[in-house]
């Protein structure tokens, strides 16, 4: 089951809003650069993975709103009508239109790097030479597609790949959602689950609920009910007490950005996983594309950590949680160090420690 987290249909990106689950399962679509950074900076489309077909599929969406008219489109998910698009705009200001989104876009969240990974793929196929405005749409238009369409692939090979590191009744302690909600259908680290379980292993879940915005409780909880998972909802304060007490066979968690010495960015809380797991000898694995690598940075400390709003702490639901005069922090990630990670799982295989050197030429990337 794919879940259909992200489509560019008719000229509109449509998302599951995942503000609203599990509560209410709903279908939004957005006509605008200005919608999709909205969507994108309150957490309506999130994870790493989603993100970058996203910020593609928003570059699209730049086009369709500065020369769309009503009732006409130029792209949607199966093919472009650039043709129709002819003799609207000399290719300079196509250019322009699109740099002017991609800033827009690369300014709404810090720290996922697909994000800005899929915004460097898609202005270096923009900026290539074309002999016409058509040409130009069409060739964005396939890189679009091609980033989506990756992107499930990946997610698949992935999951089977790391498959092979469970066992017929494992338990896996996971945090945050790093599932098909996050990616284009499968997921990173669930996508592990899922892969394990279609290939007949009975495997149940512990979902860390995540605070402040409970995407393992919401969003994780949901997606292994949608597939018949068995999933125990922990607060984050018991993960200690589950593992201290063996019932969590392995921790494994998404990343939203990988220094090249391994270190991982990830939802805040998951550095806390990665210790206590230390401590009672519990693997700790990462599940991530090898697009969530970063190699131009070296390790962890270069990460840039975003911190949202406060009030993301201090109310729940619209209600106060804490006194208004308190301050509060809210990093939105934390960084494991790479002592901490039993092996990262990608698309390419399972890449045991030390991270550096050897997995970057398996990864894809260079060091
Ligand atoms: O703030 P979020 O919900 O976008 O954070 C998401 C995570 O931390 C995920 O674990 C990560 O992006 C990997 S998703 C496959």
């Amino acid at each position: 089951m794919m879940i259909p987290t992200i489509a560019i249909k008719r000229g509109a990106i449509e998302i599951i809003d995942q503000r609203a689950l599990p509560g209410e399962y709903r279908i939004v679509a957005m006509r605008s650069v200005a919608e999709l950074c909205d969507a994108i900076t309150t957490l309506a489309i999130r994870g790493a993975p989603a993100l970058g077909v996203a910020a593609a599929f928003g570059l699209l969406l730049a086009v369709e709103e500065r020369w769309g008219a009503d009732g006409e489109y130029f792209f949607d998910e199966d093919g472009e009508r650039a043709a129709s698009f002819a003799g609207r705009a000399g290719m300079d200001e196509i250019r322009a239109v699109l740099d002017g989104a991609r800033d827009s876009i690369a300014a709404t969240r810090p720290t996922a790097v697909n994000l800005f990974w899929a915004l460097g793929r898609m202005a270096a196929c923009y900026q290539a030479r074309y002999e016409s405005a058509e040409d130009l749409l069409r060739a964005l238009h396939r890189e679009a597609v091609s980033i989506h369409r990756e992107d499930r692939a990946m997610s698949r090979r992935l999951g089977e790949n790391g498959a092979s590191l469970l066992k017929d009744r494992d338990s896996v302690l996971t945090h945050c959602n790093a599932g098909g909600l996050a990616t284009s259908g499968f997921g990173t680290a669930l996508g592990v689950v899922y892969a394990a379980v279609e290939s007949g292993k009975r495997i149940c879940v512990y979902a860390g609920e995540t605070r402040p915005l409970l995407q393992g409780a919401r969003l994780t909880a949901w997606e292994c009910i949608q597939r018949k998972i068995p999933v125990t909802v922990i607060t984050d304060g018991m993960a200690a007490h589950v593992m201290s007490n063996g019932l969590v066979s392995c921790v494994i968690v998404g990343a939203d950005r990988i220094a090249a010495n391994g270190d991982t960015a990830n939802k805040i809380g998951t550095l806390n996983l990665a210790i206590i797991a230390k401590r009672y000898g519990v693997p700790f694995y990462v599940a991530a594309p090898s697009s969530t690598i970063d190699f131009s940075i070296r390790s962890g400390a270069g990460i840039a950590i975003e911190e949202r709003s406060a009030d993301e702490v201090k109310r729940f639901a619209g209600m106060p949680v804490a006194p208004e005069q308190a301050q509060a922090m809210n990093p939105a990630f934390d960084v494991t160090p790479a002592e901490l990670i039993s092996a990262i799982i990608t698309e390419h295989g399972v890449h045991y420690p030390p991270f550096n050197g050897v997995w970057s030429a398996s990864a894809g990337g260079s060091a």
